[in-house]
């Protein structure tokens, strides 16, 4: 099954693939995670995308392309995908087509105003990127992962002003995309503003089947 997961920052498209890559059998692949590993890395694209992420900005879309064309030639995306933050812009849907077309476009619905809440109460492990919202879905332990015991930290592209680019690069880089999935009738909407075991249900029942 290969499906996108296409919406806004903060919409919960990360927090829905980690909990249905186990229950479908196929991977999570979102680009972000990729490159803040090459970042905690000190890898030398780690070094060259560090600023672009920390500023809301696009990373450019023959790196990012090349990227995901290597990682879905691993053996574990022999049976599919959930990308997750790939495609972004409509030259990498493009260029997904040429290489390895979604069947399922899931749309994550939501408003800016409750993307701001999710985003700036958002917390992460800092080695296994494991994402926790100090309110919705908290640790066990305050400030803590459940499973390193490690302490969570804050992505640099939550701070206020980074959230406002982001959205507004959403707005006109990948908001296309929408119609572009729409016209080829893979596309469907999910309204995100929902408890996260609502949006699971809704995610799993509108790819059931494929
Ligand atoms: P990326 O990591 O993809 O960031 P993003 O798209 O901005 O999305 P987020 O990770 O912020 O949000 P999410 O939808 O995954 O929400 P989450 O589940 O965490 O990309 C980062 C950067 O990398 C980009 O800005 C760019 O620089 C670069 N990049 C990546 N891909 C690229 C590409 N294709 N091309 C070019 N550059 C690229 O949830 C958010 C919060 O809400 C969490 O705290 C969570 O606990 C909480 N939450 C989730 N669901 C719910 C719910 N239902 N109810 C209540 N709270 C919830
Ligand atoms: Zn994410």
């Amino acid at each position: 099954m290969r499906l996108v997961f296409l919406g806004p920052p903060g919409a919960g498209k990360g927090t829905v693939a980690a909990i249905l890559k186990d229950r479908l059998g196929i991977p999570h692949i979102s680009t972000g995670d990729l490159f803040r590993d090459a970042i905690s890395r000190k890898t030398d694209l780690g070094r060259e995308v560090e600023g672009i992420l920390a500023r809301g900005e696009l990373v450019p879309d023959e790196l990012t392309v090349a990227l995901v064309r290597e990682r879905l030639k691993a053996p574990d995306a022999g049976h599919g995908y959930i990308l997750d933050g790939f495609p972004r812009t409509i030259p990498q849907a493009e260029a997904l087509e040429a290489f390895s077309p979604p069947e399922k476009v899931v749309n994550f619905v939501i408003d800016d105003e409750e993307v701001v809440k999710r985003l700036s109460g958002r917390r992460v492990c800092p080695s296994t990127g494991r994402v926790y919202h100090v309110i919705y879905n908290p640790p066990k332990v305050e400030g803590k992962d459940d499973e390193t015991g490690e302490d969570l930290v804050i992505r640099p592209d939550d701070r206020p002003e980074a959230i406002r680019h982001r959205l507004e690069v959403y707005r006109t880089q990948t908001a296309p995309l929408i119609t572009y999935y729409g016209k080829k009738s893979r596309l469907v909407d999910i309204p995100s503003d929902r408890s996260i075991e609502e949006v699971v249900h809704l995610v799993e029942q509108a790819v059931r089947g494929l």
